[in-house]
């Protein structure tokens, strides 16, 4: 019963996948929550309100001005202020489109605005729709503000093909609502420093040398370390990625600049974790604050950069430290390599080769090393997933230290 005393409000919008909500419904009263179903007028003609009410117990709201439906006068703001959680499943485009551009013209887009919980949502559509420019830009504008998209997953759809747009399953669903409500406090106490994004070696005031880092992984980390109740900070070099609420963030442009907030604030930290894709090289040339004509040629002469890992390793104190590798060839062996010279006690390897891991990427495949000689293989996985698994292992260890 892990989300007892729990109201989820559940918004059911107008895609075929509407019939598997009423699981949902009985899954959420399984373990405990109270459940309040808000349905749009095409969702009303794929699944009958009455199966929700028979469900839930709860009288569904299609109109919040029907008074003959609804004894409140303002459900949208009742509940806005009394749920836990609002999770829109399924959410179709239309749905996705109008909460985030702010049109609230039926119950459920009504209640997005008037929401103060967090709000999660299952799209499932065509994949012509859901991969559609529109679609990609109004998701990414509610991931921004902090909206939890459960990504489609591959599947067949309604018109019998196999691709991205059908939504995910019950149980990807469960759990991800699951981990926002009752989500393990095993990080609570523990000061947790994650490195993110790749950094900027200027070579004029307009150019620079940098990498296809997005930030992504160490903002999942982040973010999923605050979730789990640690106090973070996060230093950021060049993010793409939308950055986490709830946690402290700090920028740092160049490689010697993250070096130096790193060190600094690593002193205070129980656990470092450097996601971070640290330029290995800088250029050796004098600062200019002109910026190069073009013409003739241009020779750049580089220096390695300073190990900030390394610098860590011999910090006095006493900090798990967690390090990634981005290997092209032998990744296990080259990773664990890493792990003992920079005396680490995990390293994250991945092999940047392979399709869905590395850069830029939403998803990743990854060992985790340990320093005692374990290695865990993770398949395929979104990178928040991949975050709450190197965060398991920390915990683990957290525990013995
Ligand atoms: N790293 C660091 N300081 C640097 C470069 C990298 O702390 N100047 C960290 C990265 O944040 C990452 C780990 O070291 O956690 C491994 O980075 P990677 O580029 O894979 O390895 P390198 O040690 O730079 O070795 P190489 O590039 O030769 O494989």
């Amino acid at each position: 019963m892990r989300l007892v005393d729990k109201l989820i409000v559940l918004g059911v919008s107008g895609s075929i996948a509407a019939y598997k909500s009423p699981d949902l419904v009985q899954r959420f009263k399984q373990l405990g929550a109270s459940v309040q179903v808000i349905m749009t007028r095409s969702a009303v003609r794929l699944v009958a309100p009455a199966v929700f009410h028979a469900i839930s117990g709860n009288t569904v709201i299609r109109d919040i001005f029907d008074r003959k439906e609804n004894a409140d006068p303002m459900p949208h703001i009742t509940l806005g202020n009394r749920a836990d959680l609002f999770l829109i499943a399924p959410a179709t485009g239309n749905v996705i489109g109008k909460i985030a551009q702010g049109i609230a013209d039926d119950a459920v887009t009504t209640t997005a605005l008037a929401m103060r919980a967090p709000i999660l949502m299952a799209p499932a559509m065509h994949d012509s729709m859901w991969n559609d420019p529109a679609t990609q830009e109004n998701v990414n504008i509610l991931r921004g503000r902090g909206v939890e998209i459960i990504s489609p997953e591959l599947g067949s759809l309604a018109g019998g093909q196999v691709a991205e747009g059908r939504m995910a399953e019950i149980e990807t669903i469960v759990a991800a609502v699951i981990k926002r409500l009752a989500p393990p406090a095993d990080f609570k106490g523990t000061r947790v420093l994650v490195t993110a994004g790749g950094t900027r070696e200027p070579i004029d005031p307009v150019r620079f040398l940098g990498n296809r880092s997005s930030g992504k992984m160490g903002v999942s980390l982040a973010r999923a370390a605050f979730e789990r109740g640690g106090e973070v900070t996060l230093v950021c070099g060049a993010v793409t990625a939308p950055l986490p609420q709830g946690v402290r963030i700090l920028k740092a442009e160049r490689a010697e600049e993250m070096r130096k907030v790193v060190l600094e604030n690593a002193k205070k930290a129980n656990v470092v974790i450097m996601a971070a894709a640290v330029a290995d090289f800088t250029p050796f040339c004098q600062e200019t604050k002109e910026k190069r004509k073009r013409k003739g040629s241009w020779k750049l002469d580089l220096k390695a950069t300073q190990d900030i890992l390394k610098d860590l390793g011999k910090l006095p104190g006493n900090r798990i430290l967690v390090g990634f590798a981005a290997e092209t060839e032998n990744v296990v062996t080259n990773a664990k390599k890493k792990l003992q010279e920079k005396a680490l006690d995990f390293i994250v390897a991945n092999d940047i080769t392979q399709k869905g891991a590395g850069f830029d990427s939403d998803t990743n495949i990854v060992h985790i090393l340990s320093s005692t000689g374990g290695v865990v293989e993770l398949p395929l996985m979104r990178k928040e997933e991949v975050a709450h698994k190197i965060l398991d292992q920390v915990a683990a260890r957290l525990r013995v230290h």
